[in-house]
């Protein structure tokens, strides 16, 4: 560490939902080809990364004990990858302040890898380039460059390939946090169950974006947004976690524009029309006992920031 070097660092990193999430059959690699249209919003992870004798994750907030703190974090992931490619030691204390629910299909183990590996660049001052952590991100998982982005942007191959779009206007989001988490590999297999059993397997190709949901984004139009929402691995959630159905009913009942699963769930996703309906949504899901909490949020937003150091 030199003299002007920060004594530690904060970058806060936001949740995401998918607004479009098209599925391929599997590759030969076992992942799927995807067209995933990310938006961030703006429920934060804040992580603070501080130099300590060796490398230590601990993290707090309301669902912290089901966060693990060994070497699969991917914070710590990204910690070691970053130093690994610097020929420096980890040695960093990596505070994970966690707000956006756990295994819950909104990228927040992805949030903690890319909010680490921005934590620990400015700490180090490694003068990474943008595209060398962004290379990072992409072997930390298919979601880890999203988060390091944030906006809206298109993700394809299997995710980590990404487009910034456009998006003309801030949507207004509720977000139904279930009991438990979903584990994302279980969830891919069951949509590949689904569809072997039904014959209606795609094929590996690479699927495209929905020039309608784009035209939306660009509009800044929630209406057309919600025409225009999809998301394949949804009936595999459902099929997984049956209870999902009724609160995406609960949901449009309340008056939600669109209600789907977020990513490969169980926190689902309701679209607004204002920040007014969304808070009206969310006390009917609240009160509709089909949840275990509700959470307010608008995007895009900003990716992986630092906020202090
Ligand atoms: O890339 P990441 O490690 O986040 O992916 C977790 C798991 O989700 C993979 O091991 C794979 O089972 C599944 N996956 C997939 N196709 C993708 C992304 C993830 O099958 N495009």
């Amino acid at each position: 560490m030199t003299a002007s070097s920060p004594s530690s660092v904060t970058v806060r990193v936001p949740a995401k939902v998918n607004v479009q999430l098209a599925v391929a059959g599997p590759r030969s690699d076992g992942f799927h080809a995807l067209a995933n249209v990310f938006l961030a919003v703006s429920l934060y992870d804040r992580v603070t990364v501080t130099p300590s004798d060796g490398l230590r994750v601990t993290c707090s907030g309301p669902d912290a004990a089901q966060v693990p703190l060994d070497a699969s974090n991917l914070a710590a992931r990204a910690a070691l990858a970053l130093a690994g490619r610097y020929g420096r030691e980890a040695d960093v204390h990596i505070h994970i302040d966690k707000d956006i629910p756990v295994a819950g299909g909104m990228a927040g183990g992805s949030a903690d890898g890319a909010g680490a590996l921005v934590a620990c660049d400015a700490l180090w001052g490694t003068g990474a380039s943008r595209s060398e952590l962004l290379e990072i991100c992409a072997e930390l998982g298919s979601d880890v460059p999203f988060s390091l982005i944030g906006g809206v942007a298109l993700g394809e191959g299997r995710g980590e390939v990404l487009t910034p779009l456009e998006a003309g206007g801030t949507f207004h989001w509720v977000f139904a946090v279930a009991d438990g988490g979903l584990s994302t590999p279980a969830v891919y297999g069951e949509c590949d169950r689904l569809r072997a059993a039904a014959g209606t397997d795609p094929g590996p190709d690479q699927p495209s974006a929905s020039p309608a949901l784009l035209a939306a984004l660009r509009a800044g139009d929630a209406v057309a947004l919600a025409a225009a929402v999809s998301n394949d691995l949804q009936s595999a959630a459902l099929s997984l976690r049956p209870s999902l159905a009724s609160t995406l009913s609960a949901g449009v009942e309340a008056g939600a524009l669109a209600a789907l699963v977020s990513g490969s769930g169980p926190t689902t996703a309701f679209l607004a029309k204002s920040r007014e309906d969304g808070e009206r949504v969310a006390a009917a899901l609240s009160a509709s006992g089909t949840c275990r909490a509700v959470r307010v949020a608008a995007g895009p937003v900003e990716g992986a920031t630092v906020v202090a150091g």
